[in-house]
This record gives structure tokens, C-alpha cells and sequence, in this order.
């Protein structure tokens, strides 16, 4: 059985308001998956779904990995963490007033990643030079695009089986999405999810290094096949 991440029927929402609805993608070991949507198009609902952020409402989010498969949705965030799930946020989320080292501490103390913090924190230096040059500073004192590749090594932390990253080119100079998209392809599977001003320049790159583009995203969100009408609107924000 491969290793991976089945993601099926997944719906989600906001009380009354269903933003997800059947949403089906898988993510294998070794692939980089791109997820597209105009703004608004729930591709961070998504992502906040499968780490149990953002509860579902029915269907499914399952980790096949090393022969054992397991149903993450319904799980509280931090179990699905410990399974092997890392999630960089939208914005970020950093602690601004710790510093570098102390933000990926942070994000390397669970317990299944705790035993090996020393090499972690070796290999996210190694693959981000500039965080082991500002180890000792807060967070709020690097660039965005600095913050950026914080949040993306605190994520590594947690050696990740799986790596969701919400819109990694934001904030970030070309030359360092081409290092972000670089290292993260080759050692982990990816969602990311790129759009807004960035998708211009950064969406090529991105055709380039993905194995699978769920473009249709949009037009699934857009026109759902039982009911359209408030997702469609909620869909359709650009
Ligand atoms: N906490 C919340 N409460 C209520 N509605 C929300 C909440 N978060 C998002 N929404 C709504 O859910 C829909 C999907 O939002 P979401 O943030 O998932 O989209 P997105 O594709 O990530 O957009 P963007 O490209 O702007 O990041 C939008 O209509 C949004 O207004
Ligand atoms: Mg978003």
C-alpha cells in the first residue's frame, strides 16, 4: 500500500455556512500537490480541515502510512500532528516576541518529534541559512520573507509526513520561493497553496514542480453539484 493522505467527501464550514462540500484530493509520498482557488474559495479551510482546525461535517481524512491507516477527521489538532500532519499557516502565526530558536523549539517539543529536536534543528539551519545567522533574534525583527521561512522550518520540526503550506509566496522575494519550493520538494509531499498578487509569478514555478495542480478546485467550489446557490457566491468572492 502506498504512503499517503486520502482526502474524501470532506465537508466543512463555518456554522450555518458550508464552505467545503465533497471535497476529494490525495497527496502521496514524494509528491508536491498545488491547490488553486480565487480568494475566498475555502483552499484555507481546507487545509484548516484536515488539521482538524476546522471541524468536518462529513467525509473523510485518512493517513495511510507504513501499512497502518488511520481516520484523522474528528481527531483534536494536535493528535493529527503527532500522526505526521504540519500545517504553515495563513499569516504565518509565529511567536513574535521569541526568538528564531526558540519559535522552532517550539514547533519541535511534540512528542514524536522531541527525541530527535538536536537533528532538526541541524537540518532546518542547514536548509535555511539565514535562520541559523538570526537564532538569537525575535522573530518580529527578520523581513516577512525571513518570517516565512521561519514558519515553513517550524513546521519541519515536527517531521512531517505530510506538509501543508498556506500560500508560501507571500512575502517572499522570488529568488526565495525558488529555496522554499526547492527544499520542501525534495524531502516532503506538499499542498501549497499559492494565489492572490503572487500567483502571476509564482504559479509557473509551481507548474514546474508540481506533480498534480487541482485547478478544478475553483470550478468544484464554484459549481457544486447538488446545491448551488450560497457556496457558489461564497466560491465566486473575486
Ligand atoms: N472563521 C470564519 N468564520 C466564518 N467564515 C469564514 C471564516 N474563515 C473563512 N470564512 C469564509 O469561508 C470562505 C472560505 O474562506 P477561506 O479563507 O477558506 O478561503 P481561501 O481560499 O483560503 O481565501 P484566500 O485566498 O483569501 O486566502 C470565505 O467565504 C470566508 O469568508
Ligand atoms: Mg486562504
Amino acid at each position: 500500500m502506498a504512503n499517503r493522505l486520502v482526502i474524501e467527501n470532506l465537508s466543512a464550514g463555518y456554522g450555518a455556512v458550508r464552505v467545503l462540500r465533497e471535497v476529494s484530493l490525495e497527496v502521496r509520498e514524494g509528491e508536491l500537490v498545488a491547490l488553486l482557488g480565487t480568494n475566498g474559495n475555502g483552499k484555507s479551510t481546507l487545509l484548516n480541515a484536515i488539521l482538524g482546525l476546522v471541524p468536518p461535517t462529513a467525509g473523510s481524512v485518512r493517513l495511510e502510512w507504513d501499512g497502518q491507516v488511520t481516520e484523522l477527521a474528528g481527531f483534536p489538532a494536535e493528535k493529527i500532528v503527532e500522526r505526521g500532519i504540519a500545517l504553515v499557516p495563513e499569516g504565518r502565526r509565529l511567536i513574535p516576541h521569541l526568538t528564531v530558536e526558540e519559535n522552532l523549539r517550539l514547533g519541535g517539543s511534540g512528542r514524536r518529534s522531541r527525541p530527535s529536536l538536536r537533528r532538526n534543528l541541524e537540518f532546518v539551519f542547514a536548509a535555511f541559512p539565514v535562520l541559523l545567522e538570526r537564532r538569537e533574534q525575535p522573530a518580529a525583527a527578520m523581513s516577512g520573507g525571513q518570517q516565512q521561512l521561519l514558519a515553513i522550518a517550524r513546521a519541519l520540526m515536527t517531521e512531517p509526513r505530510i506538509l501543508l503550506i498556506d500560500e508560501p509566496s507571500v512575502g517572499l522575494a522570488p529568488i526565495a520561493v525558488d529555496r522554499v519550493l526547492a527544499t520542501v520538494a525534495v524531502r516532503f509531499s506538499a499542498t501549497a497553496v499559492p494565489q492572490r498578487l503572487a500567483v502571476e509569478r509564482f504559479v509557473p514555478k509551481l507548474r514546474e514542480t508540481a506533480q498534480k495542480i487541482r485547478q478544478r478546485f475553483t470550478d468544484q467550489q464554484r459549481n457544486p453539484p447538488h446545491r448551488p446557490g450560497r457556496a457558489a457566491s461564497l466560491g465566486g468572492a473575486t
